[in-house]
């Protein structure tokens, strides 16, 4: 059966939205074979805490069991642990233009005003193709902001099999539909992300109830006092309702004020989380078990990695 691969940026401030977006998908999809990336070396490219860096692997580790990944059915991995990842990587990149990685518009984006662009944030969507291929991927859940890059690794695996011979699985990326797209609640024009400069809009995994409820209850709305699902002309609103259906197994009924809306956003939100962040708090007693966890999914998924280098450097003449 086709094999999807899913990575999570290891930066912390993990959210609603790649619970919704990611994670509960993956849970969902667990009868097939799966491998959620932990992508710490991606954390290298920009500036970073080397404090932090193995602490927020543990933390996104952990979280994906607290929300239900199955160890036993998807190998949980960190990118770092298997070199076979870096090694595929500096094979691709010798199939790869120079021209191509410089249009990434997410490298155009980052690089923009840095006056320190390490290398790396150029490569790195060659390295994500080497995630993608190395694990003979076929299927990768990509949001809007990762689908050049998947487009990116399609072009490389399909160039690099007519160079040098059927090697790689082409993946196909999948999309996820459009209502698990959260966004931000203080600005509702931008999905809900880690990055974002500003907390207030999002809604951590591991934030207190209390921060929660006043980051839904500050959630930007509108002046139509209507509550309606309309995403052109009431983003703020429609994005609340669409957190409701969610997080809840029922359609969102009639709502009289934004405060009523608010509120049973809150309590759906509540009623998700609060079994997750007790999970979490059991398993953060035994990072050890975690570890563990990383090194087993590292021994599952190792050998075919090993194998799809030994094709390529066969195939290159290595
Ligand atoms: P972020 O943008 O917050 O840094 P990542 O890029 O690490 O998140 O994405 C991890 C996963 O979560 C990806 O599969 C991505 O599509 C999903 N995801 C991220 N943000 C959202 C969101 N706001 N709504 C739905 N899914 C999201
Ligand atoms: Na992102």
């Amino acid at each position: 059966m086709t094999r999807r691969l899913t990575g999570f940026q290891p930066t912390g401030n993990l959210h609603l939205g790649n619970l919704i977006g990611a994670m509960r998908p993956l849970v969902a999809a667990q009868d097939r074979p799966s491998i959620a990336m932990i992508a710490d070396l991606h954390s290298l490219t920009m500036e970073h805490d080397p404090a932090r860096v193995r602490d927020n692997t543990l933390t996104v580790a952990t979280v994906l069991l607290a929300a239900g990944v199955d160890p036993g059915r998807t190998a949980i991995i960190a990118q770092s642990q298997i070199p076979e990842h870096t090694e595929l990587h500096y094979l691709l990149e010798c199939a790869t233009g120079y021209g191509e990685a410089a249009r990434m518009i997410q490298f155009k984006e980052k690089s923009q005003g840095n006056t320190s662009v390490r290398l790396s944030l150029l490569t790195y969507p060659v390295l994500m193709a080497a995630d993608i291929l190395v694990h003979d991927t076929g299927q990768v859940p990509v949001g809007d902001d990762q689908s050049q890059h998947l487009e990116l690794a399609r072009t490389i695996a399909t160039r690099f099999n007519a160079r040098y011979g059927k090697t790689f699985t082409v993946p196909e990326g999948i999309r996820p539909e459009s209502a698990s797209r959260i966004m931000d609640l203080a600005d509702p024009s931008r999905k809900m992300s880690k990055s974002s400069p500003s907390a207030a809009g999002r809604i951590g995994l591991l934030d207190p109830p209390e921060t929660i409820r006043k980051v839904i209850a500050r959630a930007v709305t509108d002046t139509a006092g209507v509550v309606r699902h309309d995403r052109d002309n009431q983003p703020g609103v429609t994005n609340l309702l669409e957190i409701l259906r969610a997080c809840s197994d029922r359609e969102p009924g009639e709502f009289t004020s934004y405060g009523a809306l608010k509120r049973e956003v809150t309590e759906a939100v509540e009623a998700v989380l609060t079994p997750v962040r007790a999970r979490y708090a059991e398993l953060s007693e035994d990072p050890s078990h975690v570890r563990k966890i990383l090194a087993e999914g590292k021994a599952w998924v190792q050998p075919r990695a090993a194998e799809t280098v030994r094709r390529a450097r066969e195939a290159i003449g290595l």
